[in-house]
């Protein structure tokens, strides 16, 4: 049995990744933390327990407010990708389940020096909270199973700048300390989501059709996604990063191609502020640090998805 722990900002994308992980037949969901990020921090945490009851689980999985705001950085919030309430400016009503009272920091270092070799930590969300659990407790990053980040880009136009995707972004000194910390991570970059993660209108319609709860919210969460998409890249469609990252810790065949490199962040205050350099001749002579993903496939991620949002298991 899997046991993940998840450190989320949590909107559209997100709560997808949530549901996907409570879906899974063979994971369970240790706890939820929370890191600042794409729409207002209270919001987030309201999102992800209400995504929590969405998919019937609600009491079953504490949720863990973190950092509310970037290690340095000001935070930018993603309310014109999101809406105002993350959530497709759906506005859902505020779910039973209420957040715990251990900060998220010290949830992640609990979590993990009590269950050393069990842990997969899964990152989609900026890494304040890893960060700081990281400087904490610094033994964390040889005690977890394994560890995947949906961040960056490998090569790839950035999202929110145009050398930057939006976790690494926002608190690149975080991300910074998370890739330089000896934790293995399995990165997988904005390029991969643009490349094997967006539904577009045939994909969204045939979701329309599913008539379940789940597929409801789907569409629900990523209204404001896609007219955002639309308006920005000229596609009718809705980009799914958080979801697909996850489909990969659930089932590694996702990934189709991953590659060691050397990766590292620039923490720089500039136009390339957050940017992932991923060293793919070995120049630098740097030791490779990540895994990374170059190439998933589409159709296992769409099994996957779809199978969730029909109301099944993964
Ligand atoms: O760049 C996309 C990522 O940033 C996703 O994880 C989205 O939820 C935001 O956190
Ligand atoms: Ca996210």
């Amino acid at each position: 049995m899997r046991r993940i722990l998840l450190d989320t900002d949590t909107a559209g994308d997100d709560t997808i990744a949530i549901l996907m992980a409570l879906k899974a037949k063979d994971a369970v969901l240790e706890g939820v933390t929370i890191n600042c990020g794409n729409v207002g921090f209270d919001q987030q945490v309201e999102n992800a327990l209400y995504t929590i009851q969405v998919a019937g689980k609600s009491g079953k999985v504490p949720v863990y407010p973190g950092a509310r705001r970037p290690l340095l950085r000001d935070w930018r919030n993603a309310e014109d990708v999101h809406g105002g309430d993350g959530m497709g400016d759906s506005h859902f009503p505020r779910a039973r389940q209420r957040p715990e009272a251990l900060h998220a920091v010290d949830a992640i270092v609990e979590i993990i020096n009590s269950n050393p070799g069990e842990i997969d930590l899964v990152e989609i969300a900026p890494m304040t909270n890893l960060a700081l659990a990281i400087r904490k407790d610094p033994g964390i990053v040889k005690k977890v199973r394994s560890f995947h980040f949906m961040g960056g880009a490998n090569q790839y136009l950035g999202n929110i700048t145009p050398a930057a995707e939006f976790n690494t972004w926002v608190d690149p000194d975080a991300a910074k300390i998370v890739m330089e910390s000896g934790l293995a991570p399995t990165m997988v970059g904005w390029e991969i989501c643009m490349r094997h993660g967006v539904l577009g209108a045939k994909e969204l319609a045939a979701v329309g059709k599913m008539g379940t709860e789940e597929s409801k919210f789907f569409l629900a969460v990523n209204r404001q996604v896609r007219r955002f998409m639309k308006k920005s890249y000229g596609m009718d469609g809705t980009v799914c990063t958080d979801s697909l990252t996850m489909s990969i810790v659930l089932n590694p065949k996702v990934a189709t191609d991953v590659r060691r490199r050397y990766v590292e962040v620039d923490n720089t205050e500039g136009p390339s502020r957050g940017a992932t350099i991923v060293d793919e001749l070995g120049v630098l002579g740097r030791t490779p640090n990540s895994d990374v993903v170059y190439e998933a496939s589409q159709g296992l991620f769409r099994d996957m998805l779809y199978r969730v949002l029909k109301g099944g298991r993964v």
